[in-house]
């Protein structure tokens, strides 16, 4: 069975053609090296609509089933970022290790990293995580979150991922049950 990804850039200008969507490809880039599994991956472009957003997250989650929704963009300190209140206002239970880590490594990269408010959350069987939106914080981003994101979605019993280790190892906890 193939695990649905769901792929959201969140961005008034791309959502109107204005400027082209580079950190979408760039996840989906990211999940094709990374995944040795089967998995699908399910791509939008919102603007920075708090409703539309968290209409989105929603069908992503209840109707396409996809067991990690991953969100670029929007997570900043500007008038319409507001990624990560949607992302709180669809989500069950909040993980905000995924927020620290994430601004921790990329603190290395740049000082504005304090910048991004990204969360992440789980709504029933899926992990929602958000990224900044510059596309060079993806891979930043994920190489340091991802090796949790196969356990944790064992965990709330969405779909079996599996790495190519040579490139990133998941970790599972030893004599973890699933
Ligand atoms: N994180 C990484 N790893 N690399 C970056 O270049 N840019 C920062 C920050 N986090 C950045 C980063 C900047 S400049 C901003 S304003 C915030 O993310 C929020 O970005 P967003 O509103 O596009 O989500």
């Amino acid at each position: 069975m193939t695990a649905n990804i769901g792929i959201i850039t969140v961005s008034d200008r791309a959502s109107r053609g204005e400027y082209e969507d580079r950190g979408g490809p760039a996840i989906q880039e990211y999940l094709s090296e990374v995944l040795s599994c089967d998995w699908t991956p399910v791509a939008r472009i919102v603007p920075d609509e708090p409703a539309q957003l968290a209409d989105v997250l929603k069908e992503m989650c209840d109707q396409q089933n996809c067991c990690l929704v991953i969100t670029t963009g929007g997570t900043g300190p500007a008038r319409r970022d507001i990624t990560p209140e949607a992302t709180e206002a669809v989500c069950e239970k909040l993980l905000p290790g995924f927020g620290e880590l994430m601004r921790e490594v990329s603190l290395q990269k740049v000082p504005t990293a304090i910048l991004s408010r990204q969360m992440a959350g789980v709504r029933g069987q899926s992990l929602i995580v958000n990224l900044p939106g510059q596309p060079r914080a993806i891979c930043e981003c994920l190489d340091a979150v991802f090796p949790a994101i196969p356990y944790c979605i064992d965990l709330i019993e969405g779909a079996r991922l599996t790495t190519h280790e040579e490139r990133l190892k998941a970790y599972r906890p030893p004599g973890a049950k699933t």
